[in-house]
């Protein structure tokens, strides 16, 4: 009933060049794909990805948008930019964004509404800290990071937002979650939707999981109820890994 996205996160790598012959290699691999293809290069390379992707069925992303319509805000990008470079969706509250450049559940929300004010459609990290899973509490965390993403977003906008459930003890690290620990949080993430717009919106909405997904454990995760897809980093820089994880999302 809810189509997958498969969402390659490029975070800081590839040049505009690089990025462009990444793009090409990936729409070829794409073709075909019975789910949704999402590439999320660098701002810088956001032009080059829109180009190589234009008239196929990959889409271009990008890692963070503001939250203002223009101002002195040094070093960042508003909404209408980027949905006039072409670009369809984008990451929002990611673990990197959260740790290191100050991002709060707070500017996840503003930035959330902010980009489906644009008509751009958000995929909103969540997602404990290792010391939170530790402790037992990583269901208070994914629900309060959920609920605050969401505070003043409709259910018809809710319906457009994809929540990708990143661990951060699994992202980069070569810990995948097991499936069963992945689909267990996508599952509670779920339930906190459905606490808020019941299951019209919790029904539809699509739940990624995130965090050292590959071509070899994919099709195990994908396979999970509440899974709908897939936020991934290092594998999406090669081309080849990536094929066979947009292949398991079926
Ligand atoms: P990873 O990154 O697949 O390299 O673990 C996932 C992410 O951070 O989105």
């Amino acid at each position: 009933m809810r189509k997958k996205i498969i969402a390659g996160n490029w975070k800081m790598n590839k040049t505009p060049s690089e990025a462009k012959a990444l793009a090409e290699a990936i729409v070829t691999k794409a073709e075909g794909a019975s789910c949704d293809v999402v590439i999320c290069p660098t701002a810088i390379c956001i032009p080059a990805a829109v180009e190589a992707t234009k008239g196929s069925n990959v889409a271009v992303g990008a890692q963070n948008v503001h939250f203002k319509e223009s101002g002195a805000y040094t070093g960042e990008l508003a909404a209408n930019m980027l949905t006039e470079a072409g670009v369809k969706y984008v990451i929002i509250g990611h673990s990197e964004r959260r740790q290191y450049f100050g991002e709060t559940d707070e500017t996840v929300n503003l930035r959330t509404k902010a980009a489906l004010a644009a008509g751009l459609l958000p995929i909103v990290c969540v997602g404990e800290s290792l010391t939170e899973r530790e402790q037992g509490i990583m269901d208070d965390t994914v629900r309060r990071q959920t609920k605050i993403a969401l505070l003043g977003v409709s259910a018809e906008d809710a319906k457009k937002v994809t929540i990708a459930y990143e661990p951060v003890w699994a992202i980069g690290t070569g810990k995948t979650a097991t499936a069963d620990q992945a689909d267990e949080v996508c599952g509670i993430i779920r339930e906190t939707v459905k606490t808020l717009y019941g299951s019209e919106v919790s029904d539809v909405i699509r739940i990624q999981y995130g965090g050292s997904m590959n071509a070899g454990n994919a099709a195990e995760l994908l396979a999970k109820p509440n899974i709908d897809g897939g936020l991934i980093g290092g594998a999406s820089l090669k081309p080849d890994d990536f094929a066979v994880i947009i292949g398991a999302a079926k």
